[in-house]
């Protein structure tokens, strides 16, 4: 297992650069090769076996390109497809979701010492809302995982399905955007919430808007950083930080999206060259 080869990362769309911007930003050593699989957004609402086949052939096309990590940075393939891409790549490459992170971090066993105890990463209460696609929510594993390791604590799910359309078309800092977020936050599944988990890396690109909703008296995850922190420790535990950068990142979409270019500027400074290729054909 070559600690040089570079980690790679997809999602539907936008949503997984939230996680490779975390990543960049702990691990600047590290190469990124991104995948939005942009042709077949969002995964949100499509069946768990569709979300399982699309995440196959990603994880060959990132092996191909010699990662040594493949990174779910989704939460709706996270949910349906982990076991699947695990078994698929094997000992090829470590297959990592962004759940299990999360969970480990409200379930207050992260081992990410003080590094993650940060004011804005503080360790969640007794009650805890999860918003993410219904692909997520419906799966149940956030649930599951939490109330099966601490069932004192209360966990409230809702899906918000308008979020990952309405950020892939750039309404983020707006009257749309925020009808929007105001529209299902004050549902009452999420009254009485001490937390909040961002269960679609999308959203974390909402995550001031959110937080402002709440009057920033709720502490909204921020779910990307827990994820990098936790990709950070693993690479350093077992020897596989990069010591010499195998080369620069690389971005790749599966289908032209208008807004892709936009979004991803927020996130990197300099201009990320964007590649289309179609794994599909
Ligand atoms: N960003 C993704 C997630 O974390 C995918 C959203 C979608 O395509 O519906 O679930």
């Amino acid at each position: 297992m070559g600690k040089n080869r570079p980690i790679g990362l997809f999602d539907s769309g936008v949503g997984g650069l939230t996680v490779a911007h975390a990543l960049q930003t702990l691990m600047p050593a590290e190469q990124l090769i991104y995948f939005g699989d942009t042709a077949h957004l969002p995964y949100g609402d499509k069946s768990g076996e569709t979300i399982v086949s699309y995440s196959l052939g990603i994880a060959d096309f990132l092996l191909e390109q010699d990662c040594k990590v493949i990174m779910i940075a989704c939460n709706s393939a996270s949910a349906n497809a982990f076991e699947e891409v695990k078994k698929h790549v094997g000992s090829r490459a470590v297959v990592m979701n962004v759940i299990d992170p999360v969970v480990n971090h409200v379930c207050g066993d992260n081992g990410i010492a003080r590094a993650g105890n940060a004011p804005r990463d503080k360790r969640p209460g007794r009650s805890v809302g999860i918003i993410g696609t219904k692909a997520t929510i419906d799966s149940g594993t956030y649930q599951q995982k939490i109330t099966g390791r601490k069932p004192g604590i209360q966990v409230s799910a809702m899906a918000t399905p308008l979020f990952v359309p309405m950020i892939e078309e750039g309404f983020v800092f707006d009257d749309i955007s925020n009808a929007i977020i105001r529209s299902y936050l004050s549902r009452k599944e999420l009254e009485g919430i001490d937390s909040l988990i961002l269960a679609c890396t999308h959203y974390p690109i909402i995550r001031n808007q959110i937080s402002r909703y709440f009057n920033f008296e709720v502490n909204v995850l921020d779910t990307s950083r827990i994820v990098a922190l936790s990709v950070q420790k693993f690479l350093s535990e077992n020897g596989l930080l990069c010591s010499k950068r195998p080369g620069g990142d690389a971005f790749y979409i599966s289908d032209h999206t208008p807004y892709f270019e936009v979004i991803s500027s927020m996130f990197f400074n300099e201009k990320i060259h964007l590649e289309k290729r179609n794994i599909w054909v």
